[in-house]
């Protein structure tokens, strides 16, 4: 009955993670994965229900209502760092499964060392995650790298020498080299690379989790842990080829350090609501393309409606998504499908970049650093190679956003100052009301 119980589950989390793959399946796909969670936390119990503490379910029952809790106050920006604070606690939790068993005697020589890569692993993703999260956050600013590289490489020798001789030695010293050398590891890597260092722990976690199924003889925890440590890396890799940046690249950090000259040589055009909505309602096709700026300004409902008052003047509305708008993986189609976009009119860079140039307008809300034509043409800027849209291929450009300010990247975008742009310098939310209101006057 456990080993049924095993199987559903897995066979759940490998259907849900095929789901995942498209926006309108995604809500399935967390449904059937939550179904094979739970078969698996009762799977591993084996059925023997009674065997257990009450003070064991009353820690279950006391977690789960906190995660509840949390992640439904949880705002979609801080996405990345719930999941970052998640990676943590799941690589922790594999650390100390592997500490305990590390204390029984009669471990045999290879569970031994399984039980040293889980913990080593383990202990990295935690205390690498937490510092993942605080980076998010802005808690933590610049760090001289050489003294960082010089420490984290003297850690790194000093867990493989731990790791591969004889050497008599304490478990706990590798707990403290290996929780160390997660801090120093992440603390260097800024910027924009932040969620992608978040995927890449994710894979890690997972990675121990699988490691600590093996120590426990827990086929659920090593067939979770591999699905996890196998997708995290593919979202690793995918997410640094949508920034064309390598995983090395990302690992070494320094991204966005350099001084960048942020000054701009002539002034925008800036524009209003009202003429934003002439303007509109001359064209036969527009492209909306939305960034992080929307997602903070909670602008999705806004651009809703000015896609159903468009549509109803017979004007093609398209949505262009960059694979890393927003500050995690799909944020712009999540929050798309929260006011029923159509997936349909939804488009991917790929299918998208050849249309800019038939388009009359393109309507860019909140959005920067994908829609920065320097990644294509300044080899000395740090966004140099990203795959971008091509939105300065349009008739014309108007672009909302509250100032001049840089994106993530930090860097200026020469777009804003381009002979066909024009610049609502507005809350995205509110610029886009007001435009929807204009539109009663034309
Ligand atoms: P960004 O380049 O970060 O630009 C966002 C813009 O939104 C800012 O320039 C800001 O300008 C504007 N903004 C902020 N609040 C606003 C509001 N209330 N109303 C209107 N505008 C507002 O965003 P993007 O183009 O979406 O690019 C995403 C960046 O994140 C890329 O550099 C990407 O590499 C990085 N990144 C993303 C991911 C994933 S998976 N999505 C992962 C790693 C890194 P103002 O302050 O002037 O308004």
């Amino acid at each position: 009955m456990t080993e049924s119980l095993y199987l559903i589950s897995a066979v759940l989390f490998i259907f849900a993670l095929k789901l995942f793959s498209r926006p309108s399946t995604a809500f399935r796909a967390n449904n059937l994965a939550i179904g094979g969670m739970v078969l698996a936390i009762i799977s591993a119990f084996n059925l023997k229900f009674a065997d257990y503490d009450v003070v064991f379910y009353l820690v279950i029952l006391v977690s789960a209502g906190l995660g509840v809790v949390v992640s439904n106050r949880v705002q979609m920006t801080q996405m990345p760092e719930l999941v970052g604070i998640f990676n943590g606690l799941g690589g922790g939790a594999s650390g100390a499964i592997a500490y305990v068993e590390l204390s029984n005697s009669t471990l045999v020589l290879t569970d031994f060392s399984v039980a040293i890569f889980s913990m080593t692993i383990g202990v990295f993703t935690f205390s690498g995650s937490l510092i993942a999260v605080a980076k998010l956050r802005g808690k933590l600013n610049s760090f001289n790298a050489t003294v960082i590289n010089i420490l984290s490489g003297v850690l790194l020798v000093g867990v493989i020498t731990m790791l591969t001789t004889k050497i008599d030695y304490s478990t706990e010293y590798i707990i403290i080299l290996s929780l160390l050398l997660g801090i120093t590891r992440v603390v260097l890597i800024g910027g924009a690379d932040m969620p992608v260092v978040i995927a890449f722990l994710n894979s890690l976690s997972g990675i121990a989790a699988m490691a600590a199924g093996f120590i426990v003889n827990s086929i659920i925890l090593i067939i979770a842990g591999a699905l996890v440590g196998a997708s995290g890396i593919i979202l690793t890799l995918l997410m640094c080829s949508a920034m064309n940046r390598t995983i090395y690249q990302v690992l070494k950090g320094g991204f966005g350090t350099t001084k960048i000259n942020n000054e701009y040589e002539k002034d925008p055009i800036s524009t209003s609501a009202e003429d934003i909505a002439i303007q509109l309602s001359y064209a036969d096709s527009v492209v909306i393309v939305p960034g992080y700026g929307m997602a903070v300004a909670q602008a999705q409902s806004a651009v809703k409606e000015l896609t159903n008052t468009l549509k109803s003047k017979n004007i093609e509305v398209k949505f262009a998504i960059h694979p890393v708008a927003g500050r995690m993986p799909g944020h712009m189609n999540v929050l798309l499908a929260e006011v029923d976009i159509d997936y349909e009119d939804m488009f991917t860079l790929e299918d998208i970049n050849s249309e800019f140039s038939a388009t009359d307008v393109v309507l860019v809300i909140g959005a920067n650093d994908v829609v920065n034509p320097l990644a294509r043409t300044d080899e000395d800027s740090p966004i140099y190679g990203m795959p971008i849209l091509d939105v300065d291929m349009a008739k014309q450009v108007v672009v909302i956003k509250r100032s001049m300010s840089p994106g993530y990247a930090g860097i200026a975008n020469p777009l804003f100052i381009e002979e066909n742009t024009k610049m609502l310098f507005a809350d995205a939310k509110e610029g886009l009301e007001n435009i929807v209101k204009s539109f009663e006057l034309v």
